[in-house]
């Protein structure tokens, strides 16, 4: 029997220790206060100030005592800067023979990252210590993305050569362009991104190296991009690819590229432009999810940048991750095509016999509002009258969010709606098709991938992620011929 005993503190000491952190990092010097400071994670990019990411990422404070088979080992607990707590379990194969088990990683810490803060309870999102609704009011996406990758908000200078060395790489390859006649124009957009990313690697063989100090490959990949996805778009409508147009800003050009044709003369509406700006913000980094945790386990074997975002990509697919935003609005339609009984769905979706779940809604981590759909429904308010669209989704949407709030089901479940559950209605309303949704979802959380890949390649400590199992089969057992059998 496992026993697991601690006497600290936590609060106490999580306060001291955040004047330890303070203290070590204004001074450079050491501090009395006890507890061992366990990481230093140097920026070591050569862009600018971005060695001022480094910092602190946690400290040793104390430790637990797990009791097992009547032999009692210490396991060191750690606190992060702010004040989240954990048992490292490092040594404890090595020096007890067990591995801990925890399906789907609810329990587990993976890496430390000073990139993202979520406290999941009180709904807090924040990029680098900047809260998410100041960065998608005040701030444009590539800040963000340079924030997220390097650390610091650039200054005027850095953000210019920043956006300087994107806009120079917005030309894919031309062979790469007739990749896209392969494809059929049926195509999920999903799987073609994520082989079109992938591709990269092929074109460009210096990035197989997987050194995060080299800027050049970051800056191919958040450029080349937005053509990859309004190419694959254009080439499934059977449209000519609009090249992209350098003298727009970023999310300007990726409309430009989606919406312009070669016929007419086109100009990105700026509440358009704005509205990608703030939805790509808001999707750029949400610390280690299942895609950004598949990121750094394939770029843990060294793979490259493009492949392990490829790998990423494809993990945002699914419905429980990023496809959410498509199954919202799949579901919303299907509400709607069916006679908008949206109080009749809610029913089923309390019958678990009936397998239904409320997309959009339910998050592993938020017990809370989300703060992103927060300003998404409020970005929908807005947006949707400007553009004089009225989209009967948005109704039914916010139907059944009030019956979902105020129902026992979901309130003991500390169910809320997340980011995709009106992102949908405003891509929809932006002309994006509903396939696509999920790839402007990655198409924002790009930066995201690249600054975790980044932290996690500097890390001195890095290993390569290879969890443990439980085996449950057969025990050893003599092979039987195949004519015996
Ligand atoms: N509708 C109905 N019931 C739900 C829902 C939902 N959307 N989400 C969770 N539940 C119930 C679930 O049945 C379970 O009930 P019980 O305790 O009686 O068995 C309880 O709530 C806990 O759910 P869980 O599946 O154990 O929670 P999880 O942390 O493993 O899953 C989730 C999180 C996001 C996969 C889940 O809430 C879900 O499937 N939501 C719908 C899909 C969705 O919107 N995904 C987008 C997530 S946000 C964008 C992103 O970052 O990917």
């Amino acid at each position: 029997m496992a026993r697991i005993t601690r006497s600290v503190d936590f609060s106490l000491k999580g306060y001291l220790l955040q004047a330890y952190l303070i203290g070590r990092n204004a001074s450079g010097t050491d501090s009395p206060i006890k507890g061992e400071l366990i990481k230093f994670n140097k920026g070591l990019g050569s862009h600018g100030n971005r060695s001022k990411s480094g910092m602190v990422a946690a400290i040793m404070a104390d430790s637990a005592k797990l009791t097992l088979d009547g032999n009692e080992y210490e396991l060191p607990i750690v606190v992060g800067s702010e004040n989240e707590k954990a048992i490292d379990i490092g040594k404890l194969r090595a020096e007890s023979g067990y591995v801990t088990i925890d399906g789907g990683y609810k329990n587990t810490g993976a890496c430390y990252s000073s990139i993202t803060y979520l406290d999941g309870e009180q709904g807090i999102l924040r990029y680098r210590g900047y809260a998410i609704e100041d960065l998608a009011e005040k701030a444009e996406f590539l800040e963000v993305a340079y924030l997220i990758i390097y650390g610091t908000l650039p200054t005027p200078t850095e953000y210019d050569t920043f956006k300087k060395d994107i806009r120079r790489h917005s030309i894919i390859h031309e062979d790469m362009r007739h990749f896209f006649d392969g494809f059929p124009s049926s195509g999920h957009p999903m799987s073609i991104l994520s082989s079109m990313v992938c591709s990269l690697s092929a074109y460009y063989p210096d990035s197989l190296d997987a050194d995060p100090t080299d800027d050049l490959q970051i800056t191919r990949l958040l450029s080349k991009i937005r053509t990859i996805v309004a190419f694959g778009y254009k080439k499934s409508i059977g449209h000519p690819a609009m090249y992209p147009r350098n003298d727009l800003s970023y999310c300007g050009n990726f409309m430009h590229m989606m919406f312009a044709n070669p016929a007419e003369p086109y100009e990105p509406d700026p509440e358009i432009v704005k509205a990608i700006n703030t939805l790509l913000i808001l999707h750029a980094d949400h610390e280690q999810n299942c895609s950004t945790s598949t990121v750094r386990l394939v770029g843990s074997s060294n793979a490259n940048l493009y492949a392990a975002v490829s790998a990423g990509i494809l993990a945002l697919w699914g419905p429980l991750h990023g496809g959410a935003n498509q199954a919202v609005i799949e579901m919303l339609q299907e509400i709607q095509d069916s006679g908008g009984d949206y109080k009749g769905f809610m029913e089923k979706v309390k019958d678990k016999s009936s397998g239904v779940r409320l997309m959009g809604f339910g998050h592993r981590v938020y017990k809370n509002y989300d703060p992103r759909a927060k300003v998404l429904k409020a970005m929908a308010d807005k947006l949707l009258p400007h553009l004089k669209v009225e989209d009967p989704l948005l109704d039914i949407a916010k139907n059944l969010e009030a019956i979902a709030l105020e129902d026992p089901y979901f309130v003991q479940r500390n169910l809320y709606p997340n980011v995709d559950f009106y992102s949908g209605i405003v891509y929809r309303a932006l002309g994006i098709p509903v396939n696509m949704f999920t790839v402007m979802f990655a198409l924002g959380r790009l930066p995201g991938w690249i600054g975790q890949w980044r932290e996690m390649m500097q890390d001195p400590g890095r290993k390569i992620g290879r969890p443990r199992q439980i085996y449950t089969g057969e025990n050893a057992r003599a092979f039987v011929s195949l004519a015996d059998r």
